[in-house]
């Protein structure tokens, strides 16, 4: 039988390693498509692309099944106007070179999904938001406007594309949870540890997320369920306060205390390290409404629980002296 393909534009990175793991060990072709291709990619055959113009790898899209895209300059950045230029760019310009490439196929792919996110929806509190809303306004004290932007050009620049014979579903991810060197757990459980996990700013603000797992296999359902198009977000169904996120990991990682950042100390904290506070100040109460309807069941709806997985994980790894992986999932 012949193996189904699977092309990950952008899959050199943090989500793109994760999906070719889960893939590859479904006995998946996957093909990366990377502007700097290492032999060295665990899980996935490496193309070079430049993510803004078509060439050779245009021919990896002909026949697959399915196409990831998750090119983007990282926003874990100082938003200055050289960055918020390759943040913007990246994206758009990656996005419709693909359904530049995805209409000229002889055998298109059937399934296009293209990296969005969580956070296109307005800073919410009361509300929780799902893809019934429409509005993207943004907040000028949770500072959100050039995010926002970014999201809704991108899915504009997606919807645009006209690939008539390829279901289009756009990933409304929200922060992927994994015990990852580098990624947002990796940097709470050190910032615990370090005594610094109190709430920050007023800790109202809340916190949408996702296990790794429950990534790969919202995904894997997005696949395989055809009726599915459009936006979906991918977040757990139970978003929880900055202050309970911090508790939670105080909690499991046997920290008692943690001293809490207030607004100032996190600006200049984020000075410091070259990134924003938009990225933990505004409010993403964002759940998975489609996901549901559609039948869809988390493995790890609640934040403890699924913290207390990456711990055991990040633990039974450790006393097995194995390199971190995503497969610790
Ligand atoms: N991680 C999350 O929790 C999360 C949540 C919501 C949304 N997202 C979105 O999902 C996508 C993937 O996330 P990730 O965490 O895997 O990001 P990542 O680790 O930063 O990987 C993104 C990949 O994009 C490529 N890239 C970077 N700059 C580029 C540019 N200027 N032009 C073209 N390609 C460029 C890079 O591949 P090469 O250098 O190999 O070309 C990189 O490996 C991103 O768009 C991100 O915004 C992520």
């Amino acid at each position: 039988m012949q193996r189904s393909k699977l092309v990950i534009p952008g899959g050199s990175g943090f989500l793109g390693r994760l999906l070719a793991e889960w893939f590859n060990r479904k006995n998946w072709e996957v093909v990366v498509l990377s502007r700097r291709p290492t032999p060295e990619m665990p899980h996935a055959r490496c193309v070079r692309w430049d993510g803004r113009s078509t060439g050779p790898w245009r021919r990896e899209l002909d026949g697959a099944d399915v196409v990831i895209n998750l090119a983007g300059r990282s926003v874990d950045c100082r938003y200055h106007a050289r960055n918020r230029r390759a943040m913007m760019d990246s994206r758009i310009d990656s996005t419709r070179v693909l359904g530049e490439a995805i209409s000229g196929c002889e055998n298109p792919p059937a399934v296009w999904m293209n990296s969005s996110t969580a956070t296109i929806y307005p800073h919410s509190i009361d509300r929780p938001m799902d893809e019934t809303v429409t509005e993207f306004t943004p907040t000028p004290a949770a500072k959100d406007a050039f995010s926002i932007k970014i999201a809704t050009n991108w899915e504009r620049t997606f919807n645009d594309a006209s690939t008539p014979s390829t279901r289009k579903v756009a990933l409304r991810t929200a922060m992927v949870l994994a015990d990852v060197p580098g990624t947002v757990y990796a940097v709470l459980r050190r910032l615990v540890r370090c005594g610094l996990g109190g709430r920050m700013g007023s800790g109202r603000q809340y916190v949408s997320w996702i296990h790794a797992v429950d990534f790969c296999r919202a995904v894997e359902w997005l696949i395989d369920h055809h009726q599915l198009t459009g936006p979906v977000n991918l977040a757990a169904p139970h978003p929880l306060p900055n202050r309970e996120m911090m508790r939670v990991l105080r909690k499991t990682f046997g920290v008692p205390l943690g001293l809490p950042a207030s607004r100032w100390m996190l600006e200049v904290g984020a000075f410091l390290l070259r990134t924003e506070t938009e990225l933990i100040l505004k409010s993403r109460r964002v759940v998975p409404t489609r996901l549901l309807d559609s039948g869809f069941e988390f493995r790890f709806p609640a934040f403890h629980d699924a913290v207390r997985n990456l711990a055991a994980l990040g633990a039974s790894n450790r006393d097995n002296h194995q390199p971190r992986s995503s497969s610790s999932m």
